[in-house]
């Protein structure tokens, strides 16, 4: 499972691109946003959930570890592990319902959810780089490599 993308973006460009990834996205998944402190994973979750037809403020969920949407009856799931302390205290947030495969899981600091969480689909890595980001879209599934082949196929290229 190798299809990849990867460049440099500002914050124009990051949410441009999680928009034009985002119709893939509806069939539901897991994403992994992996990258530091402030690298971009909030923006481009918050843009693919625009994207997706979440109409209300897309709260970073910082200190709720989740925020959920539903859109034309799928669950869309955000989640934010970093202050998660240990994996068990996944449990607390109802993880059984986040096995539902038809819902899309957005997760950053999945990291720190360890064996608990879904295995991704689609790992996005930002990397500040400056003003700008380097990003990557890595699949991890079979569906996660049809994902990132539809975007190559239909998105304007940067
Ligand atoms: N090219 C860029 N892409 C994305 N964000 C950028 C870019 N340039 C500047 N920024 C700024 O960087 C910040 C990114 O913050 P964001 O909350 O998305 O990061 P995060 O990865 O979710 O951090 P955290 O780990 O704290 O949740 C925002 O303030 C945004 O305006
Ligand atoms: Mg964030």
């Amino acid at each position: 499972m190798n299809a990849a993308l990867q460049g440099s973006v500002d914050e124009a460009g990051l949410t441009a691109l999680a928009a034009a990834l985002a119709p893939a996205l509806r069939e539901g998944g897991v994403v992994h946003l992996r990258g530091d402190l402030g690298a971009g994973k909030t923006t481009f979750a918050r843009a693919l959930l625009r994207a997706l037809g979440v109409g209300q403020r897309v709260k970073s969920p910082t200190y709720s570890l989740i925020e959920s949407y539903q859109v034309a009856e799928r669950a869309l799931h955000h989640l934010d592990l970093y202050r998660i302390a240990d994996p068990g205290e996944l449990e607390w947030l109802g993880l059984p319902d986040l096995a539902d495969p038809a819902a899309l899981l957005l997760i950053e600091w999945p990291e720190r959810g360890g064996a608990a969480l879904p295995p991704p689909d689609l790992i996005v890595r930002l990397d500040h780089a400056g003003a700008r980001r380097d990003f990557s879209l890595t699949a991890a599934s079979a569906r996660g490599a049809r994902w990132v082949e539809q975007h190559l196929g239909g998105a304007p290229r940067t």
